[in-house]
């Protein structure tokens, strides 16, 4: 299988990682895509591992990857949600931290409403750690998949134009995107609604755009995020978007507007994806749109970041 030089404990965040350790679960990756492809998807790698899949917040798309990976990876994969466990019955964090533990499992996939607690377990417990979505703080394998599917596209990440338009300030896929495209030499371009970017977004180290036209002109890539108003809390979504009608006309993705792109942009969606809200359909199913893609490479993605970690001696 493939051999990868990233060297690490835990996947905590984008932050964590230098160009040439992106560079390496990337390359990793490649090899496991075509077992995808195999009459029979699974291969060895992970025999005899352990690992718990803790998920605080609901997920589709990344709690089956990591599921499926592990599966095909011949680990033996166990879930844990917060709506079965005896988090419900008032164990604490902590507490229901150090029982896991007690099982011990090779690495703890982890998924919580709040920033840094893959970073607070990861100074806790032994095992490896992988953030699968921390608060509005990260998502490094939603990043490390976004540029797998961009690179297999534009052949590399270096001097690309990246529009990510959407709800920035309460997205984490926004951040570890930012702070990847960033160290692998493509410039990014954030827009969305005033209400919903970050007072201080040039800090993100992204161009800031309010006109979704302005941040469309000449991409190469386009990623579009959904509101997210799970995250919005006490602000509230009235307050931040008059209606779902308005923000579409201001900001949704049409096939008029992919026009400003260059010819041969594609168009991302990390999902859940809210038709006729951020993106139409005739976009969302067109000949551009990646958004599967991107699916499907999560599971190459997470199988070779699971391999990084526990699968090399
Ligand atoms: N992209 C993503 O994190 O999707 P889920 O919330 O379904 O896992």
């Amino acid at each position: 299988m493939a051999e990868g030089h990233w060297s690490a404990k835990h996947l905590l965040g984008i932050a964590e990682l230098e160009a040439n350790d992106i560079t390496s679960i990337l390359d990793t990756a490649e090899s496991f895509r075509e077992v995808a492809s195999r009459p029979i998807k699974k291969v060895p790698t992970l025999r005899g591992k352990t690992v718990l899949n803790v998920f605080f917040e609901s997920s589709t798309r990344t709690r089956s990857s990591f599921e499926i990976a592990e599966k095909r990876m011949s680990a033996d994969a166990i879930n844990f949600s917060t709506s079965t466990s005896s988090l419900s019955k008032g164990e604490s964090m902590l507490d229901t931290a150090r029982n896991l533990e007690a099982m011990a499992p090779d690495v703890l996939v982890i998924r919580h409403p709040h920033p840094r607690v893959p970073h607070q377990l990861a100074g806790l417990i032994d095992s490896s750690i992988v953030n699968a979505g921390d608060g509005a703080h990260e998502h490094p394998t939603q990043a490390l998949l976004d540029a797998f599917t961009i690179r297999r596209h534009k052949g590399t990440l270096e001097g690309l134009r990246v529009a990510i338009v959407g709800d920035i300030e309460h997205s984490r896929v926004v951040r570890s995107n930012v702070l990847l495209l960033r160290k692998m030499g493509a410039s990014v371009v954030v827009a969305g609604p005033r209400t919903m970017m970050p007072r201080h977004a040039e800090a993100l180290g992204a161009e800031v755009a309010y006109r979704v036209e302005d941040a469309l002109e000449g991409a190469d890539v386009v990623m579009m995020l959904r509101i997210q108003l799970e995250r919005q809390g006490n602000s509230g979504s009235q307050l931040l978007l008059p209606s779902t009608d308005e923000y579409f006309h201001l900001f949704g993705l049409s096939a008029e507007r992919l026009a400003l792109a260059k010819d041969d942009a594609i168009v991302l969606h990390p999902g859940p994806m809210n038709r006729g809200v951020e993106i139409t359909s005739e976009v969302a199913d067109g000949a551009r749109s990646v958004i599967l893609e991107q699916v499907a490479n999560g599971l190459a993605v997470r199988m070779a970041v699971l391999y990084l970690l526990a699968g090399v001696a």
